[in-house]
């Protein structure tokens, strides 16, 4: 089906979502709608986004905004990108693949979680220029150093390390729906039994694994994926953030700050860049909203490293008001896997679609033919 006609049926992720959570079984839905906690940081993300108010300046004259963006030495066609999502494929089977290549026909860019179902060898070709890689940091030296080195020879152009997964977090409502046990059991028979479109695709395709760890599980003989995932991912501390400084020659950024000291740190460490995110407001129910950690973070450091945004960006107008506060480049992750959940295969493509001209409908409306120019439609500056 066209583009326009798809939009005509889902103009917005909000009509995306409502789709997609009645094709997917109930514990991959879970998975990809869940915070953690009462889920108050998911609801914080939103209502300060939608706080942000510009003010359009109409006696500018007409803006035609040029999206291009140049990161890391690369062009882009939009400043905003797809965030890394673990367990990608078990939202839609290959949703790697269909990401991945939707980004690099669109110029966007497009990172591969550590933890999806996909490896950086597969992916790598697919994404080509396009393709960053998010890596957890491992509790096992030897796993972390292949896996850099793998994601180097795969084509990576950007390595993006997540800081902010100390521990797994509680994650109740994906926990009621089964996934948090290594084996599904009935309940989970039960929930793809209901989705027979789903079931259909993920059996022509394989069940979902986390192919990229799977070798470096099977050196811990008799561990189990959950056991292996709380005890060796995700921990992290200067010492070891400076050794993978050291191994990555390529644009190095670090995912998962919130803190302006944090991103000092960052600067003194030789990194490239930061992502300021409450990780999609997953881990942790009091963090603060990620845009508001923007808003503090971004003037301090602005000029010495390169910033950039995620957690809870669902439109254009949300990149808009990112870049308006001082966000160098923006992410989404859950935009991006609602639409390959909701349609498959047209899914990236769609959402990449919709992303782009709700962003530039927004700066015509605000007169702005740059994101640099955003700024200036802050309420306290117009
Ligand atoms: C993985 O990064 C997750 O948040 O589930």
């Amino acid at each position: 089906m066209e583009i326009s006609r798809i939009l005509d049926r889902y103009p917005s992720i909000p009509y995306l979502r409502e789709k997609a959570r009645r094709r997917v079984p109930h514990f991959a839905w879970e998975y990809l709608d869940s915070g953690t906690g009462l889920e108050k940081a998911v609801s914080r993300n939103r209502d300060r986004l939608d706080q942000v108010c510009l003010t359009p300046r109409f006696t500018r004259g007409y803006a035609a905004p040029e999206l291009k963006t140049s990161l890391f030495g690369r062009d882009y066609a939009a400043p905003f990108g797809m965030a890394p999502v673990g367990a990608t494929g078990m939202m839609w089977p290959g949703g790697e693949q269909v990401l991945a290549r939707a980004a690099r026909e669109h110029g966007l860019a497009y990172c591969l979680s550590t933890v999806a179902c996909e490896t950086p060898e597969t992916i790598g070709p697919i994404a080509g220029p396009n393709g960053w890689f998010q890596l957890y940091p491992f509790d096992d030296a030897e796993a972390e150093t292949d896996l850099i080195d793998r994601a180097e020879r795969a084509g990576f152009e950007v390595l993006v390390v997540t800081v902010d997964v100390p521990v797994s977090s509680t994650r109740e409502r994906q926990r009621r729906a089964g996934l948090s046990r290594d084996k599904g059991g009935l309940s989970r028979l039960a929930q793809v039994l209901a989705r027979p479109e789903w079931a259909l695709a993920t059996a022509r395709h394989g069940a979902p694994r986390f192919k990229t760890i799977e070798p470096y599980l099977a050196k811990e003989q008799g561990v189990a994926l959950s056991e292996y995932v709380a005890k060796r991912i995700g921990r992290i501390d200067h010492d070891h953030l400076a050794s993978i400084r050291e191994r990555w020659k390529g644009p190095l950024v670090v995912k998962g700050i919130l803190a302006q000291e944090d991103a000092e740190d960052c600067i003194k460490l030789g990194m490239d860049g930061i992502v300021v995110s409450n990780h999609g407001a997953r881990q942790f129910d009091a963090a603060p909203a990620s845009i508001d950690a923007l808003a503090r973070v971004a003037p301090a450091v602005r000029g010495k490293i390169t910033v950039l945004f995620d957690s809870g960006v669902e439109s254009g107008l949300d990149i808009v008001r990112a870049l308006a506060l001082g966000a160098d480049f923006v992410l989404s992750g859950r935009s991006f896997i609602v639409g390959i959940a909701a349609l498959g295969e047209a899914g990236g493509d769609v959402v990449a679609h919709m992303l782009k001209t709700d962003l530039e409908n927004n700066m015509i409306q605000l007169g702005c033919s740059r994101p640099g120019e955003l700024a200036s439609c802050l309420p306290q500056r117009a």
